[in-house]
């Protein structure tokens, strides 16, 4: 009996003996996989880390300005960029003229068309309270008021500006022919006055650089400049997304 039950411990023992190296081995095991997909994960981390610096240094993320007097659900419609100018007109050598440029054609008309195509903003109820200033309720559609967004009467003050000075260079009548002389008067010195305080009002600080060159005057300004600008596709598609009114920037 006690030799069979020091069999037993003796096997129990043999038992036990061969299992701890077995169950080491497992546990080595296990700490090197282990090891090894901490230091997986730890070069992830550090792979998304050098991605997300880089991204930021390309770009850096200018936080969105969104001013006390502009409407705030635009907020998420602010994405600044840089953008370098078209010289425009000023350009040297044959560079091409941009789609903008020039006397108004069917190709420039398109050009400005695209800019200028999204009338009347329409706010919620929801909206309009936000707002903080009385509007208009559109007649036919209660609960749903009328906003024009500034950049959008901005670009049309241009557009009227442009039609009207490259009609009066070639001599030639305008194309707002609905218009009598004394609207056309109006018209004229509300967009020349209008845009002189957009301009002083966003007071752009950025410095145009200037070449020299040979001859009088000696210095050339290089209007190829880069400037920090809100992404204007971003804008448009906001402006677009509320262009329901059915009326457009007179
Ligand atoms: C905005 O609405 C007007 C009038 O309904 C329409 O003529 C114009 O094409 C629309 N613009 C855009 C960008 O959807």
């Amino acid at each position: 009996m006690s030799s069979t039950s020091t069999k037993y411990t003796l096997l129990d023992d043999g038992e036990e003996k061969s299992e701890l190296p077995s169950s080491r081995k497992h546990r080595a095991l296990r700490l090197s996989l282990l090891k090894q997909f901490y230091q997986v994960l730890l070069h992830l981390i550090v792979i998304v880390l050098i991605v997300i610096v880089r991204q930021s240094m390309a770009r850096p993320a200018l936080p969105a300005c969104l001013l006390p007097s502009e409407l705030p659900l635009a907020a998420d419609a602010i994405r600044y960029e840089t953008v370098v100018f078209d010289p425009s007109g000023f350009s040297s050598g044959n560079e091409k003229p941009n789609a903008f440029e020039g006397s108004p054609s069917p190709a420039t008309n398109a050009a400005w068309a695209q800019l200028c195509d999204v009338g009347m903003f329409v706010l919620n109820a929801e909206e309009y309270k936000r707002l903080g200033r009385p509007t208009a309720e559109l007649v036919d559609r209660p609960g749903e008021y009328l906003v024009t967004l500034e950049v959008m009467h901005q670009l049309h003050c241009l557009d009227y500006l442009r039609i009207a000075s490259y009609a009066a260079a070639e001599g030639k009548h305008t194309h707002h022919e609905q218009e009598n002389d004394w609207s056309k008067a109006k018209h004229l010195s509300h967009c020349i006055n209008y845009l002189r305080q957009v301009l002083m009002c966003h007071g752009d600080l950025t410095p145009i650089t200037l070449e020299r060159k040979k001859g009088l005057p000696p210095y050339r300004p290089d209007f190829r400049i880069t400037h920090t600008c809100r992404n204007w596709d971003r804008i448009h598609e906001f402006a677009s997304s509320r262009n329901t009114s059915g009326y457009g920037i007179a």
